[in-house]
This record gives C-alpha cells, structure tokens and sequence, in this order.
C-alpha cells in the first residue's frame, strides 16, 4: 500500500478525487494533509475521512522538523493539490522526484507568481485563448518549472466567464490527477 501526503490550501476536490481513488483501488492511501490555512475545506474532508492533519506557518514552519515529520509517513508521492506557497528547497531537495503539482493550464503558459485560482482563468480568457487546459508536473525550487507529465486540453469559449471556464478545468483536474498518481505509482511497485 502505498502512502501518499496531500499539500492543499483550499476546498480539496481534488483532494476528495484522490481520496476517492484510493478507496477504490487500494493500492494507496492518503496518510497525511498539509495545509496553511486554519479554515481550509480541505482540512473538512480530512475530518471526515479520518485522515491526519498538519496546518503550517510560514513564519514559525520548522523545516527540519516539519521534513522529519513527512518522512516519518514514507510518502510515494506528495501531492500538491492547490496549495498557495512555494515549497522550501530543503522539501524539494529531500523528497526530489516524490513532488508532483498540478496547474490549471498550459504551462509554460499562464504560470509563475501570481499565477494560481481566477487569476490563470481571467488571464486566459483576456488573451482571447481559444484552448486552456492542466498541467501536472514535478515540482523543483522554481515554481511552475518542473518537468511536465502530462497536459490535457479543454476548449474556451466565447461566453466562458472565469467560472465556467474553472469548472471545465476541474472536471479534467478530477479525472486526470488520480490516473497520473497510479501511473506513477505502478513505476514504483
Ligand atoms: C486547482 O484548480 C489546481 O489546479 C490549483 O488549485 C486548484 C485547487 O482546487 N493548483 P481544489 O481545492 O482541489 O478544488
């Protein structure tokens, strides 16, 4: 069985897609939640489906310690899954290859800081963008920059506000991430 650690900041759908992956196919499970905000949804379902949590700060994170923590789940894979902070080198460095991210949309298009939620979508849209789409890549010390896995498209059209354009891309980001997991995960077994 695999073990794998969930980064969120959010509402966690796609936490919840993993999770319910895993219940599905028992070839892993989630065994930790990392988040930053207090309030997250994510930290909901992590209640609901009795899973532990880990809410960090960024002014008082002790990274080895938070490291040693992580390590002590032997995660396959940590998974971020809209988590809002750049992950410290010293995570990236320990856990090389183990990071995966996912971005709602084509990077190297639409990436970088200031680069996450509505703003991608607005930014899309604005540009006059015919086709966005996910991206689900390693993650290293730059952000958005990690080797890509896989990229799936979707149309924009003409009436998409942010909205409707987010809610096509989550219905990728649900479908896809658990596939890229277990495909990772099957190189590993
Ligand atoms: C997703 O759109 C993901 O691409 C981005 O953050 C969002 C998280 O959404 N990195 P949710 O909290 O999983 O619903």
């Amino acid at each position: 069985m695999h073990s794998l650690i969930i980064f969120a900041s959010g509402t966690g759908t796609n936490a919840a897609a993993i999770i319910a992956w895993c219940k599905e196919n028992n070839k892993a499970k989630v065994s930790l939640i990392v988040s930053n905000k207090p309030g997250a949804g994510v930290l909901d379902i992590a209640r609901n489906e009795h899973i532990p949590f880990l809410i960090i700060d960024k002014h008082t994170i002790h990274e080895a310690l938070l490291i040693e923590q992580l390590q002590s789940y032997h995660p396959s894979l940590i998974i971020l899954a809209g988590f809002m902070w750049k992950i410290p080198a010293s995570i990236t460095g320990t856990f090389a290859g183990k990071i995966i991210n996912i971005h709602p949309a084509l990077l190297p298009a639409y990436g970088g800081k200031g680069m996450y939620g509505h703003h991608v979508h607005e930014a899309v849209i604005t540009a006059g963008e015919k086709e966005s789409g996910i991206t689900i890549h390693y993650v290293n010390e730059a952000y958005d920059e990690g080797n890509i896995i896989l990229q799936a498209h979707c149309a924009v059209q003409n009436a998409d506000t942010s909205d409707t354009l987010a809610t096509r891309i989550h219905k990728l980001e649900h479908y896809y991430y658990p596939r890229v997991i277990e495909f990772l995960l099957a190189q590993l077994d």
